[in-house]
């Protein structure tokens, strides 16, 4: 008798704890909603976009979200982050119910269709592994090369606005950790590659071959950081702008499933 009323007890306590997390407490509430939006122009709208339109993350203002289209599905994104990509964990800076309220902010947009990209996903595959040269550096799935970020669920991570700018302006919003290292050798060589790590004493870089280099300061001439691209500059002028929007389209298309 004592174990059903405890477990009928404990059954409601669950349910009760559920139904809060299910759906936003200040859902629909206007006061909530603003400062829900307060927190989003401060914290997110450096890579989401100050209307939520996307930028470096993806577009938030579709009313529909790859984590799923539950609120908790949301907050929990906001809470755990995407471990592996920019979009950091807010759970420990932040109380549940500040992260509550900007899912109560981002729920009140209507659903809106992506971007259209008029190009042909089909066709920017081609250009991606054949002529445009994107493969060498980079992969999707288990195919390409590593010297530039992996591209497998990059229509994910980011806004189509934000993939025609790395496309065509590159090095204007560099992914995290990407920085570029020149090293002058005493005998006046020049070695530049990806940084993969730098400080007052050595520098290690990656040159376009994937060979990894290691120096001390105190043996070469000087050791720079700049943050400036190693892509090619010039896809604005040698792809047609078919291409370019055939490879955009491609791009926008690549979810992750690659790698499954
Ligand atoms: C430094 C950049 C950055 C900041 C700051 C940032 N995000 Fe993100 N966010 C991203 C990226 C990149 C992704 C895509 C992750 C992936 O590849 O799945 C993302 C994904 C998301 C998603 C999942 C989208 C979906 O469709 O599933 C939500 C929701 C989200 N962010 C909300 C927020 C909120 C709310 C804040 C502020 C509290 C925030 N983000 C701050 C970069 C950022
Ligand atoms: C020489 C190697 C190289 C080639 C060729 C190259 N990329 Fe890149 N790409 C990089 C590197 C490295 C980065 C990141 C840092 C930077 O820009 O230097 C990058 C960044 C990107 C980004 C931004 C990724 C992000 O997380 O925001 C996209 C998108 C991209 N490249 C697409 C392409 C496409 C499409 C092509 C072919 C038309 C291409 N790249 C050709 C090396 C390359």
């Amino acid at each position: 008798m004592r174990w059903r009323v405890l477990t009928l007890f404990l059954s409601l306590a669950v349910a009760a704890a559920g139904q809060e997390l299910e759906r936003s407490p200040f859902h629909g509430d206007e006061t909530s909603i603003g400062v829900g939006k307060a927190s989003f122009r401060l914290r997110c709208s450096a890579c989401h976009g100050i209307h939520a339109e996307g930028g470096k993350g993806p577009p938030l203002n579709r009313g529909e979200f790859a984590a799923g289209n539950r609120d908790v599905d949301i907050y929990r994104v906001i809470a755990r982050g995407v471990p592996g990509t920019e979009m950091p964990a807010y759970g420990t800076r932040n109380t549940e119910e500040n992260i509550w309220r900007i899912v109560a902010f981002l729920r009140t947009f209507e659903a809106v269709a992506d971007e259209p990209v008029d190009g042909d996903a089909e066709r920017g595959e081609a250009v991606f592994w054949g002529g445009g040269g994107c493969g060498g550096c980079h992969k999707v799935g288990r195919r390409g090369g590593s010297y530039g970020p992996d591209l497998t669920r990059i229509g994910r991570s980011r806004s189509v606005q934000h993939l025609r700018e790395a496309l065509l302006d590159p090095g204007k919003d560099l992914p995290a950790g990407y920085f570029v290292v020149k090293v002058v050798t005493r005998d006046g060589r020049t070695i530049s590659g990806i940084g993969s790590g730098i400080d007052d004493f050595s520098a290690q870089l990656r040159d376009a071959s994937g060979k990894l280099h290691s120096f001390l300061r105190e043996e070469v001439e000087s050791i720079e950081r700049e943050f400036t691209s190693v892509m090619p500059s010039g896809y604005g002028e040698s792809l047609s702008d078919q291409q370019q929007r055939d490879l955009l389209a491609y791009m926008q298309a690549l979810r992750g499933e690659e790698s499954r």
